[in-house]
């Protein structure tokens, strides 16, 4: 996969050049070895897709494999700022957050990424209608989440489930570990409700 270097951090991308062409698009925050990210790609060769990794060697790892599809970019950024200053408004179709750090202990709980206003900054960066797809392997996290979206007037929860074996997405790196070790896995779906909070 191609990696992004931002000409600048402090101004929103701009995605027609990026991509070159005007698609819609799909964003994996913490997209890890880019696995997902490249199997969707492919599924869907008239949509781009972009991938938010904070690791630098898990960038340089996803964006070594071969075979890469031409519409999938991978920046090493840290998410909730690039979704509130990289992203541009209504830009975005889909955010998917799967399997995010899920900080287990008590005094590390206010590092994890999902918070109102990380809700706020993915509301503005989404289309009418657009989508968040969530999934962890943490309930405690999993019944957080569904808290903070209750919460916010811009989103409806669509769809909930707790089901290792529902679901029409690739499988994640992560989602097969998981799997592998038979724990529960929770999803939420969010779809943006409202244009402005
Ligand atoms: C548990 S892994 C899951 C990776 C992948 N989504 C999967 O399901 O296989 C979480 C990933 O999110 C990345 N990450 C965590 N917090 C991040 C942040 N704030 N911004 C960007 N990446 C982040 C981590 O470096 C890691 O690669």
């Amino acid at each position: 996969m191609i990696e992004l270097i931002p000409e600048t951090y402090v101004a929103p991308l701009d995605l027609v050049a990026i991509f070159g062409r005007v698609a819609p698009l799909r964003v994996d925050l913490g997209c890890g070895d880019g696995s997902f990210l490249r199997e969707l790609a492919q599924r869907y060769p008239g949509q781009n897709f972009l991938g938010m990794e904070r690791l630098v060697g898990r960038v340089a790892k996803a964006c070594h494999k071969a075979a890469a599809p031409e519409n999938v970019r991978v920046v090493n950024v840290e998410s909730s700022y690039a979704v509130r200053y990289l992203l541009p408004e209504a830009s975005v179709e889909t955010f998917y957050l799967l399997f995010p750090d899920p900080w287990p202990k008590r005094r590390h709980r206010r590092r994890r990424i999902v918070r109102a206003d990380f809700l706020d900054a993915i509301h503005r960066a989404l289309t009418d209608d657009g989508f968040f797809r969530i999934a962890t392997d943490q309930l405690d996290y999993f019944e957080q989440i569904c808290g903070i979206a209750r919460n916010h007037s811009g989103f409806a929860i669509v769809d909930v489930n707790a089901s290792p074996a529902r679901t029409d997405l690739p499988l994640t790196k992560f989602e097969r570990r998981f799997r592998e070790l038979g724990a529960p896995i929770y999803r939420l779906a969010l779809r943006k409700i409202s244009p402005v909070r």
